[in-house]
């Protein structure tokens, strides 16, 4: 098999990178980048800080601050005027996957025109776009380094994963000081985010021996240092370890796609207003249990990694006990069921339908080792609520 691999140009990486910012537009002959990020970044002043950064590094930049936790169609309407007011040659997501999704849906707009329904999966798109620069400030969606955008259509709830080349940041800048000020249920639902990005990369039938390596790798670390980020918010070890993780599973499942987690969390998303990473989490223990005997060696080998078996164990051993930490992972992060959260059930039973529908339409369950049939997904969807 030929893989077919995409990563960013360059990036700058460790603790107060984001100083380099003028350094990196610089790199790219940038004049006039606009700063995508959301109202978080500018109560912070770290927006502001990176305008002062760019300005010195003799460019005239701008800023849209308009950007909604899991960006929807309409939210993007502001951003592509300020765009295109701005005549900007760069677009820079700073924030979460909310913000560097944003920024890359922009870059495409602005540039080729048309709305996010016509760049949604399958795609590809490799047309024209602005050069994208992605600093993330969680650890977290991994975005950075992927060739993806998620935006929710306005109309529909649908949450439409839009895939290709052009939506692949140029540079990337990953400093560990942005992170510092996460929460606990933000540094939780990111970090099992990332974490789920390494484990479905793993799994995924796209797998190759590329993304293996960087997988395998992030699972390790995150594995080591989630409980730590969420129980000492101020572990700058832990913190930076799981920057640099989350970066390396972003790459990982940009290269070999997400499975059925993703495929059912999305719709949870979008018709529920659930945190990504925490739809994520409702929903990876037992999705795993439901896949594992379909691939017992490649979860096995996440057990390995994860260090929750040695590396004597059998490959049937491993896979299980993998479903085990992954159900005592969540606990242990108090990561709630739907019920529990506040989701109501018959609304909850009302859309199992349609939700199947949208995740078996996003394409991410036919990468899973266990690929589900409608009957099964809402089965999963049932099981999970309580
Ligand atoms: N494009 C991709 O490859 C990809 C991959 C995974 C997830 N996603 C998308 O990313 C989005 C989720 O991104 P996210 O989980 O990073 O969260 P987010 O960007 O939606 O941010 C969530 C909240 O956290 C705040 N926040 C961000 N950084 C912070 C910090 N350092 N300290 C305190 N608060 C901070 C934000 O202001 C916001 O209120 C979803 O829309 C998801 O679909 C995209
Ligand atoms: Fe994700």
């Amino acid at each position: 098999m030929v893989a077919s691999i995409a990563l960013p140009r360059f990036a700058r990486i460790g603790p107060g990178a984001l100083d380099e910012i003028g350094a990196v537009v610089s790199t790219l002959g940038v004049s006039r980048p606009i700063v995508v990020t959301d109202q978080f970044m500018v109560t912070t002043g770290v927006a502001e800080r990176v305008l002062g950064l760019l300005r010195a590094a003799g460019t005239t930049p701008t800023l849209f601050d308009g950007t909604v936790p899991d960006p929807t169609t309409d939210s993007l309407v502001a951003g592509v005027a300020a765009v295109a007011a701005a005549d900007a040659d760069a677009v820079i997501g700073l924030g979460g996957g909310s913000p560097m999704d944003t920024a890359k849906a922009l870059s495409v707009l602005h540039a080729n025109g048309g709305t996010m329904g016509d760049y949604r999966a399958p795609g590809p798109y490799a047309g024209p776009a602005l050069p994208i620069i992605a600093i993330p400030t969680t650890a977290g969606s991994g975005s950075e380094a992927t060739q993806f955008t998620v935006i929710t259509d306005s109309a529909t709830d649908e949450k439409m994963l839009c895939p290709g080349l052009s939506f692949l940041p140029v540079a990337t800048i990953i400093d560990v000081e942005l992170t510092m000020s996460m929460p606990a249920r933000l540094t939780a639902d990111t970090g099992v985010d990332a974490l789920t990005h390494a484990i479905e990369a793993y799994v995924s039938r796209k797998a190759n021996a590329f993304s293996d390596g960087l997988a395998l790798t992030a699972m390790r670390t995150i594995a080591g240092a989630l409980r730590r980020v969420y129980a000492d918010g101020s572990d700058r070890d832990a913190r930076a370890a799981m920057m640099i993780a989350s970066t390396q599973a972003g790459m990982a499942f940009s290269n070999a796609s997400v499975a059925l987690v993703h495929g059912m969390s999305r719709p949870i998303g979008a018709h529920f207003h659930v945190a990504h990473g925490l739809s994520n989490a409702m929903l990876l223990p037992a999705v795993t249990r439901f896949s594992v005997d379909a691939a017992p060696d490649r979860y096995a080998d996440c057990a390995r990694a994860m260090r929750i078996v040695g590396e004597s164990a059998s490959d049937d051993v491993a896979a299980h006990a993998l479903v085990a930490e992954l159900t005592q992972l969540c606990l242990d992060v108090e990561v709630p069921t739907p019920a529990v959260y506040g989701v109501d059930e018959a609304t909850w039973t009302g859309k199992l339908e349609v939700m199947a529908e949208q995740a078996l339409a996003s394409g991410s369950p036919a990468n899973n080792p266990r690929i589900p049939d409608a009957a099964e997904i809402v089965e999963l969807y049932t099981a999970i609520y309580r």
